[in-house]
């Protein structure tokens, strides 16, 4: 079945009685009971399917799950409270009896970068950061750290690098590590389980969602960490509510849909402002001159570089912020992957803990915009694009 199709299909369609709804209901329910105190046993025993207490498992969750399953192509899932939460989930599942040892690109998503820094260290977890765009400087790190667990997400964020998955495989297994993904911004684009990964993390938040209306996250995993993460789950309790998890599934309907618009829509916005004279640098994955252009074109489909675009205004901080301000259809918002078209000023908002030398240090420079090119029509985005840049 085409991922189009699945998306549309997969998850959860339990039959109800004598029938089965088309879409998944909302099962607001915080426990269940049965008809006997043998029949919970059994079920707590899982001798029997069923449910017993909603942080062990929910219907409507469960859809989710399947359905996020179906689409990263892996053995089974977790639907967490939010991205963070997955990211979390995934790192203690993945540390679970092994050394407290990560080893992570060092451009990553302000809050991952902020749970890395100031709360695993501080829990007695080591965590190494490097450049995971320089293979070499993965493996020193991995030789010097020894560490059970890789982290990378496969756009980075704000800056867009894309790290050499099968490379860093490579790395994970000669080191007995495992690799972990976060794929938030290239659902679809990107199969991760494709270059062995062992667990690919969603901030559902995003594209999977799609509307900007709910907080939440996903662990897919390989078979082999399912009980590691079922465990964890259950006792960290970070798990998504059912009316989050049916507005994920909702979202998810249109996913491959809205994908190919926001694909479309960057790169239009990348060909009209590549040389617009108050843009310093513009940074976008399917651009040819990207320095991980190689990379980009074995992972990705042909024309289809993901819905985010930097824009390094000219002038720093006040050229950005001027930019910004001028915007009108284009909202400034922290988050990406909705229908609206979203801007973000990295440096003095998701990435605004780094110190300037750390900053410059990954790019993200005073000037840069991170925009997430929504699904508006093309014509509108790039008036709007144009206006603001016209005053610079
Ligand atoms: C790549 C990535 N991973 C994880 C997260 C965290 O997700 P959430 O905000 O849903 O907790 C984000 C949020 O922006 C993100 O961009």
């Amino acid at each position: 079945m085409k991922p189009q199709t699945t998306l549309v299909h997969a998850g959860d369609r339990r039959r109800l009685g004598s029938y089965i709804p088309v879409s998944t209901p909302i099962f607001s329910s915080s426990s269940f009971f049965y008809e006997s105190i043998g029949e919970l046993a059994d079920v707590f025993a899982e001798r029997q399917p069923g449910q017993t207490y909603a942080r062990m498992g929910n219907p409507t969750s469960e859809g989710l799950e399947d359905l996020t399953k179906a689409l990263e192509g892996g053995s089974c899932a977790f639907a967490t409270a939010s991205g963070m939460g997955a990211v979390h989930l995934a790192l203690m599942a993945g540390l679970l009896d092994r050394r407290p040892a990560i080893v992570a690109a060092d451009v990553l998503y302000g809050g991952t970068l902020e749970l890395l820094r100031s709360v695993m260290p501080r829990t007695g977890i080591e965590v190494r950061f490097c450049d995971f765009c320089d293979l070499e400087g993965v493996q020193r790190a991995a030789d010097e750290v020894g560490p059970s667990v890789l982290l990378v997400e496969t756009l980075s964020n704000p800056c867009l690098r894309v790290a050499d998955l099968d490379k860093i495989r490579d790395i994970a297994t000669a080191h007995n590590a495992l690799m972990l993904v976060d794929n938030t911004f290239t659902p679809l684009l990107i199969r991760p389980f494709d270059h062995g990964a062992d667990m690919v993390i969603h901030s559902a938040t995003k594209y999977l969602a799609g509307h900007g209306d709910v907080l939440a996250g996903v662990v897919v995993a390989q078979e082999e960490h399912r009980e590691a993460l079922r465990h964890s789950q259950r006792c960290l309790g970070g798990n998504i509510g059912p009316f989050e998890a049916f507005l994920v599934m909702r979202g998810m309907k249109t996913l491959a849909l809205r994908m190919r618009q926001h694909c479309s829509n960057a790169r239009k916005v990348f060909e009209a402002l590549r040389d617009h004279p108050a843009v310093e640098r513009l940074i976008y994955p399917g651009d040819p001159a990207h320095p991980d252009a190689a990379t980009v074109a074995a992972l990705m489909p042909a024309g289809q570089a993901g819905g985010a675009v930097g824009i390094d205004v000219k002038g720093g901080i006040p050229g950005a912020y001027r930019f910004v301000d001028k915007l009108r259809l284009v909202k400034t918002s922290a988050s990406i992957g909705d229908m609206t078209t979203l801007a973000l000023h990295p440096s003095t908002a998701t990435h605004r803990m780094l110190s300037q030398e750390e900053r410059d240090a990954i790019g993200v420079t005073d000037g840069l915009v991170r925009l997430s090119v929504g699904g508006e029509h093309i014509d509108d985005i790039l008036a709007d694009l144009r206006q603001a840049l016209e005053t610079q």
